[in-house]
């Protein structure tokens, strides 16, 4: 085998979309870069603040996500440099982990001739993930529809309409998706089933046909949201309002505690909706940093990194598309 050296760029995503619990995702214009390459000795190179104190050793998500793809094409590889550097904040709900997951089982796969397809990569990173929306749009890019049984993920993906944004108000704490998933009540009702099958199937018909007017009825939920609305003070109203300042609708990022807010691109009142957000959140007493971010149509893209490139530091090479 030849010595490579490739490098993926991998967007973070939003997940659930309000009623898709564990099935909806939509790719963002906020990314991951992880550089691979054959070594004579495994080395880290962790840039930004995003990545500071993850482990440096065999031990790390990327090293044992890359092992996973040499295992399953049958070679041996055992020792890797990776680089990476993030600009999608950890444990907010914009897809961190799926995003890394992604960029590890391409990047590794790609290092080695590309012998998994993609659908492959997709059931591997759903059960690494232990849900398909994250990894899906990042993967595939646009808006993914999956559904997963605990062995194999379907899934189909809807290409983003033109005039659709999202504005996200991600607040300065923490919480682990864990955390929020233990929120959730093991069981619920059949009307508020019958609740989210309507909304999630009305918000993909939407999605799919470009009836953005019907967004603001079709991203209510009741499966997962009403639950988690304590660990985010001020998530409820924002929810229930943020259509009246200019939303399409609006719904939690994935478990949060990220908020995210869609908008129709063509409508102005951009600053109103903005200053909506974080007014509610510091009424709670919650600092929070909002970013506009486009659908993001593409899924990982990697590319081999030539040999003059090398020459060239990492941060350095990827320095022009870093946006957040
Ligand atoms: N669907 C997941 C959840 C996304 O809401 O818990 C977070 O990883």
């Amino acid at each position: 085998m030849d010595k490579r050296t490739v490098i993926v760029k991998v967007p973070g995503s939003t997940a659930n979309l309000g009623p898709g619990f564990d099935s909806l995702g939509m790719a963002l214009s906020l990314y991951a870069w992880i550089e691979m390459s054959e070594s004579s000795q495994t080395v880290f190179h962790l840039h930004g603040d995003q990545l500071k104190g993850l482990p440096q050793d065999k031990s790390n998500l990327l090293y044992k996500v890359a092992q996973l793809v040499f295992k399953e094409a049958g070679v041996v590889v055992p020792e890797l440099a990776i680089s990476m550097y993030s600009e999608i904040p950890l444990t907010r709900g914009l897809g961190s982990s799926a995003s890394a997951i992604v960029g590890a089982l391409v990047a590794a796969n790609a290092l080695i001739g590309s012998p998994l397809t993609q659908d492959k990569l997709f059931q591997i990173a759903t059960e690494l993930e232990g849900h398909p929306d994250n990894v899906g749009a990042s993967l595939f890019g646009g808006i993914v529809v999956s559904a997963w049984d605990g062995k194999h993920a379907d899934y189909v993906r809807l290409e983003p309409h033109q005039r659709l944004e999202t504005l996200v108000a991600i607040p300065a704490f923490q919480l682990s998706t864990e955390k929020a998933r233990h929120a959730l009540p093991s069981q619920i009702s059949m009307a508020d089933a019958v609740f989210n099958v309507g909304r999630s199937s009305l918000l993909v018909a939407a999605l799919a046909s470009g009836e953005l007017g019907l967004i603001r009825h079709a991203m209510q939920d009741r499966l997962h949201q009403p639950y988690r609305a304590a660990l985010i003070p001020g998530m409820t109203t924002i929810l229930e309002r943020a259509a009246e300042h200019g939303a399409l609708g609006a719904a939690l990022s994935g478990a949060g505690p990220t908020l995210i807010a869609f908008a129709d691109a063509a409508s102005g009142g951009k600053a109103e909706l903005e200053q909506f957000l974080l007014q509610t959140l510091k009424q709670e007493g919650i600092e929070a940093q909002t970013l506009w971010l486009a659908p993001c149509g593409d899924g990982a893209q990697v590319s081999e990194v030539s040999s003059e490139q090398r020459a060239i530091p990492f941060m350095d090479r990827i320095r022009g598309e870093v946006t957040a």
